[in-house]
């Protein structure tokens, strides 16, 4: 049963000084044709409203600052504006970049004084229930630089040389002992003054933030992570994401 539609624990005074950066701007191809991702419809709310309204569901969160396809500023705004969101959470949108990791760095130089700790969450994951959240919030509030939900595999992973030729096949290199593999989600929490570091001297390609804190030399901690904080990459994850949708419904019903 899904467990999102519990309140998260009551604020201390240090909780409104959460933010949480929403990148939103990628297009989302693996999806197929069509709106880019954040954009397309999921129990007939868009994904980016689904993922909004699952930062500001927890009471620390007193800020969301969305970053969206840098043509489609205008259009993100109206439907902020259009969904009902908290009352207690204030919202910002701006243009993205080219890279996840540029659209990151553009919401984090949007973030106003005064936010202590940053959350980033992909608008791709749109159903991450709220303990979740609150439990990254909390382990940065204990004094982790930077911390990322995480759940162990269920698939052995080996590394390959990969080919040259997409669908050839690869020779495999190594098989890493998948108990100390995780799957990482969003959103990862930052104490953010080593979150602005990490994106002021990390230059290359990182597929997370927590990555880039990792290359500052700092400890990076995983708490567990939630099975609907799936990230909607490929058709068939519509598919999932809607049956979540559906199960919860049913089950607020009760
Ligand atoms: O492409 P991927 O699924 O890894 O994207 C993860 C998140 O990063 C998505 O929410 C996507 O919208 C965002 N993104 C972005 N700017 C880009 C590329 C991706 O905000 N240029």
């Amino acid at each position: 049963m899904s467990d999102d539609s519990r309140p998260s624990p009551p604020a201390t005074p240090a909780a409104a000084r959460t933010a949480a950066v929403i990148p939103a701007a990628g297009r989302g191809v693996r999806l197929g044709p069509g709106a880019p991702k954040a954009l397309r419809a999921l129990g007939g709310t868009p994904m980016l409203i689904h993922a909004v309204r699952a930062m500001a569901a927890s009471r620390a969160v007193s800020l969301v600052v969305v970053v969206a396809p840098p043509d489609g500023a205008a259009e993100v705004k109206s439907l902020l504006d259009a969904h009902a969101l908290p009352e207690r959470t204030d919202f910002l949108v701006v243009p993205g970049g080219q890279t996840r990791q540029e659209s990151v760095k553009l919401g984090l130089d949007a973030l106003p004084p005064g936010y202590d700790i940053v959350l980033v969450h992909d608008a791709a994951r749109p159903l991450v229930p709220v303990d979740t959240v609150d439990a990254v919030i909390e382990a940065v509030r204990e004094g982790a630089p930077a911390v990322v939900p995480a759940l162990p595999l269920a698939d052995t992973v080996k590394q390959v040389e990969p080919a040259a030729t997409p669908g050839e096949p690869e020779p495999v290199v190594a098989t890493p002992e998948r108990a100390l593999l995780r799957a990482v989600q969003t959103p990862q929490g930052f104490d953010r003054a080593t979150l602005v570091r990490a994106h002021e001297t990390v230059t290359g390609e990182v597929t997370d933030d927590a990555g880039m804190v990792e290359q500052l030399g700092l400890t990076v901690v995983a708490v567990p992570g939630h099975e609907e904080a799936f990230k909607v990459t490929r058709p068939l994850d519509l598919v999932l994401a809607e049956a979540v949708l559906a199960r919860r419904r049913l089950n607020d019903g009760f």
